[in-house]
């Protein structure tokens, strides 16, 4: 005999009617859904009243009205089966957009160089020498091993001056700002330039103007207390930050007893030269670090981490509730291992260099339509062309997938510079490249 329980299948016999009236709308529910496909044979009656708990005439009855209403058909010998006439549900409408074969609009790594292997090697060896401790409820500034080996990193890579006591572990750079949000008054003053998404984290947001050399700190207010910036390599414009606005970046902070919050998200990545050491190190108790696993490694990986002044470490931690917004144990202590193992050094090397023919192939591709601004870094460039518009309507219409921009600029800003953003860290980045220069060539 059919046992009702070998359908993978659920009824919901709660709810207000009767018990008859209730089975009968739970059954044609599930028809009408197609949970119960056209053609399914149901368990017979006993049986089916029998898995239920309830009288057999009940389901009897039931099944009498759902046939009679043209769900089922019951025929002699071959039982209550799912009529064949139900209209299957209709497909999900989904918006008319062209196939995306490149996009080349975020500036994310080349992920399919994510490094697996070395980073099997370090969970292994990881997980092996973590102590029991380690698998209890977890530090929410972040494990220990993770915060001496940034410490090391940042201090010898990129001039932090960093103590494992003032580094805090978080899951993003747009974490550490929403921390941030709750802790500055608000407005901040953030690059004219920069990603939309990361302005619409804070309360509210005003413009500094930014050039070639980076944002112009000379024109900082004195009525704010809090400055965002890229200095290593200004999203997306590209420009390093200038000597001098570095030094008044910091004076002006010293001067209103404000903030500067250095993003330092690609500060590896410096192709022409060594790259320039962070802000911070010109003043910690004014400047806050913040650097990101997202582009040496994978933005997948949510591991960010700040370098905080003294007097931000406690209200920072007070924000980390515990046991929410900190990263999984293993994947600390795995990154901890892989910093400390030379594999991060090794990774970034060999990813420089891979970029950097990228970044050289794309200025020469692209020289007859149009310059490359910014300097030799990261994973993506600006093209400087009056043609935005077209550009980028005329690679969407093939597939292609670029920035203009505009579209990084503040809504307060009265700057009119165009551009194209173009991001080389996509991983089929050669036939990327030779499709976009097509639509170069037809727009310019
Ligand atoms: C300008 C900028 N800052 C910071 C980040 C890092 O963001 P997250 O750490 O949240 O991935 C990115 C993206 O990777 C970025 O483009």
């Amino acid at each position: 005999m059919e046992s009702w329980a070998n359908l993978d299948f659920h009824l919901d016999l709660s709810g207000p009617g009767g018990l008859r009236h209730r089975l009968t709308a739970s059954l044609r529910e599930a028809v009408r859904s197609a949970r119960l496909p056209p053609g399914t044979r149901l368990p017979a009656s006993r049986s089916l009243a029998a898995d239920l708990g309830i009288a057999r005439n009940t389901v009897a009855e039931a099944y009498a009205e759902l046939v009679a209403e043209g769900w089922l058909t019951a025929r002699q010998g071959s039982g209550t089966v799912v009529a064949q006439r139900v209209e299957p549900p209709p497909p999900v409408k989904r918006r008319a957009v062209p196939d995306v074969r490149f996009d080349l609009t975020v500036s994310t790594p080349d992920i399919t160089e994510f490094p697996r292997a070395e980073w099997v090697r370090s969970t292994r060896r990881a997980l092996m020498a973590a102590p029991s401790e380690a698998f209890g409820p977890g530090d929410p500034q972040g494990r220990i091993e993770l915060r001496t080996a940034l410490a090391e990193y940042l201090a010898r890579a990129r001039g932090v001056r960093a103590d494992p006591e003032r580094i805090v572990v978080c899951s993003g750079f747009a974490d550490a700002v929403r921390m941030f949000n709750r802790l500055l008054k608000p407005p901040v003053v953030v690059e004219e330039y920069g990603l939309e998404f990361h302005r619409s984290l804070w309360t509210s947001t005003v413009p500094l103007p930014v050039d070639d050399h980076g944002a112009n700190t000379e024109q900082l207010p004195d009525d704010r207390r809090a400055v965002v910036m890229t200095p290593a390599h200004q999203f997306p414009l590209g420009g390093p930050l200038h000597p001098r606005r570095r030094a008044s970046a910091v004076e002006w902070a010293r001067r209103v007893d404000g903030l500067v919050l250095e993003d330092d998200y690609d500060g590896e990545f410096r192709y022409d030269r060594q790259p320039v050491g962070a802000v911070q190190g010109l003043d910690p108790e004014h400047v806050v670090y913040l650097g990101t696993s997202s582009k040496a490694l994978s933005p997948a990986l949510r591991i960010a981490w700040t370098v905080l002044p003294d007097r931000f470490v406690d209200p920072v931690l007070a924000l980390k509730t515990d046991r929410e917004q900190y990263i999984s144990m293993l994947d600390q202590l795995t990154l901890a291992d892989f910093l400390e193992s030379g594999a991060y050094d090794s990774h970034v090397r060999r990813m420089r260099l891979k970029y950097q023919r990228r970044r050289d192939r794309l200025v020469e591709a692209v020289s007859p339509y149009a310059s490359v601004s910014g300097i030799a870094a990261g994973m993506h460039a600006v093209l400087d062309t009056p043609h935005e518009t077209a550009i980028v309507q005329t690679a969407r219409e093939r597939g292609i997938e670029v920035s203009s921009l505009s579209s990084f600029r503040h809504e307060l800003s009265d700057d009119d510079r165009t551009g194209i953003v173009v991001s080389f860290g996509a991983p089929a980045f050669p036939r990327a490249l030779a499709s976009f220069t097509e639509v170069l060539a037809a727009c310019c």
